[in-house]
């Protein structure tokens, strides 16, 4: 998506749900995994998911934040929303470090594949609610 069609809301919240439902459809098969015991697919798969969240979430939240993109454009329009977009910052930042964490978690030896899970459930949840403040910030299309 470009800079200038990320500010409409239609668009740009159609990705969000795609993006959204990928995760949860991962973390559903990884649950189903965890549940029986199948470490060796279950470690693929949350390497996969990992390379999911880094090239959507990620990869999407670098796209609004590139210089002159489309927080800088909201910012400019109204320094009501600095604060606000102080914070949309802060949790891609958040969704970073709990990357960031999961890969560290799958290097060891002795995987905790219940801690992986939370951690994949907790980018979800954050990825969500950051998703619904940051359409709040759009333009109606
Ligand atoms: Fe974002
Ligand atoms: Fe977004």
């Amino acid at each position: 998506m470009t800079a200038s069609s990320l500010r409409y809301l239609k668009s740009h919240k159609a990705l969000h749900d795609e993006i959204s439902g990928g995760a949860e459809e991962q973390l559903e098969s990884m649950k189903t995994l965890l549940n029986k015991l199948e470490h060796k697919e279950l470690a693929e798969e949350m390497g996969a998911f990992i390379e999911y969240v880094e090239e959507s979430v990620l990869g999407h939240a670098q796209q609004e934040e590139t210089p002159g993109g489309l927080y800088d454009s909201i910012e400019r329009d109204d320094p009501k929303n600095v604060e606000k977009i102080r914070r949309l910052r802060r949790d891609h930042e958040l969704i970073q470090v709990m990357v960031d964490r999961m890969k560290e978690e799958l290097s060891h030896d002795e995987v905790d594949f219940q801690k992986l899970i939370d951690h994949s459930v907790s980018i979800i949840l954050v990825d969500e609610i950051h998703s619904r403040d940051e359409e709040d910030l759009l333009m109606e299309d």
